[in-house]
């Protein structure tokens, strides 16, 4: 099997898989962490407009629903996930608040999305995951309208983002089969040079590329921290295989290591992100990318 074939499978499977479970079932605490990015997002939005808009890599649909609701009845809010079970909470959340948002579950890579159908195209971390970017970002630019937006929020590095990557360096002494991320392929990370991404939106034919840092603080309860650090990332993959008492001692050693981020029942700490903003330009639609 080739690479990419193979990166895109794992990638696939992850994210209809332990991953995506921990998703559905955090939806509420991520949603609550994640609030000030959609924000940020939601900014690009006119409100009561009669556009369409993306939303890449939507998971459980909060931000796409947060467009819908912005929109009004004139405008049209579409998430694309390649993940079923988060597509499944999406489709039930806009039922059960009378939405007018939809959700195709595709990747987005690939999908073929209408030509030319998107006023502006968003997303809330939902981009660093194809196999190859290029792409992907080309594959979303001929579905934008010439001059239609694209703006999206990645992480920044790792080292930059300590909090997400604590439980992992506390428990590797104890699980030597944690997996690794891999700084290069796919990943939470895999946009943390922004030299790579310019190159990626460029490539992929976007213009008038602008990406700036944003640290925005973050709080959770502090009743919610174990259950989030022994779901959600790398531990949250590996922990469900070891026996209780192993899982019992990693989970407390873990958890010892956010004391720093604990203060009474708020647990604090900052997401170090970039807010990526560019341009579909009439000149680069036709074109696009690596295929
Ligand atoms: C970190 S989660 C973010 C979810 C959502 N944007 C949010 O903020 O709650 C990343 C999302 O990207 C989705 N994803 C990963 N690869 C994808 C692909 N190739 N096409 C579409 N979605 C993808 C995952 O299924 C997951 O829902």
């Amino acid at each position: 099997m080739d690479v990419a074939r193979q990166i895109s499978d794992e990638q696939k499977a992850l994210w209809n898989g332990r991953a995506a479970r921990a998703w559905v079932d955090a939806q509420d605490l991520l949603d609550h962490m994640l609030k000030p990015l959609e924000d940020l997002l939601l900014d690009a939005v006119p409100a009561g407009s009669a556009g369409s808009v993306l939303d890449v890599g939507c998971g459980t649909g909060s931000t796409t629903l947060a467009i819908a609701r912005r929109l009004g009845t004139k405008g049209r809010s579409i998430g694309i996930d390649i993940s079923e079970p988060m597509i499944g909470l999406a489709r039930t959340r806009a039922e059960r608040e009378g939405s007018p948002a939809t959700f195709i579950r595709a990747n987005a890579q690939d999908h073929a999305l209408e030509p030319a159908s998107f006023d502006l195209i968003v997303s809330r971390i939902g981009v660093m995951f194809f196999d190859d970017p290029v792409v992907a970002f080309a594959n979303l630019r001929r579905a934008a309208r010439d001059r239609a937006e694209l703006r999206f929020v990645a992480w920044r590095s790792a080292a930059e983002n300590p909090f997400m990557t604590t439980a992992e360096r506390a428990a590797a002494p104890l699980l030597p089969n944690l997996p690794a991320r891999r700084p290069d392929g796919p990943g939470q990370f895999s946009f943390a040079d922004e030299h790579r991404v310019q190159r990626i939106l460029q490539d992929s034919n976007w213009s008038d590329i602008h990406i700036r840092p944003l640290d925005v603080a973050c709080t959770m309860p502090e009743s919610e921290l174990l259950g989030y650090l022994t779901r959600l990332g790398p531990l949250g993959l590996v922990l469900p295989d070891v026996d209780d008492q192993t899982r019992a001692h990693i989970a407390a050693t873990v958890r010892a290591a956010f004391d720093r981020y604990v203060h009474g029942d708020e647990v604090r700490f900052t997401m170090a992100c970039w807010m990526v903003d560019a341009k579909a330009s009439a000149a680069g639609r036709a074109e696009g990318g690596r295929e």
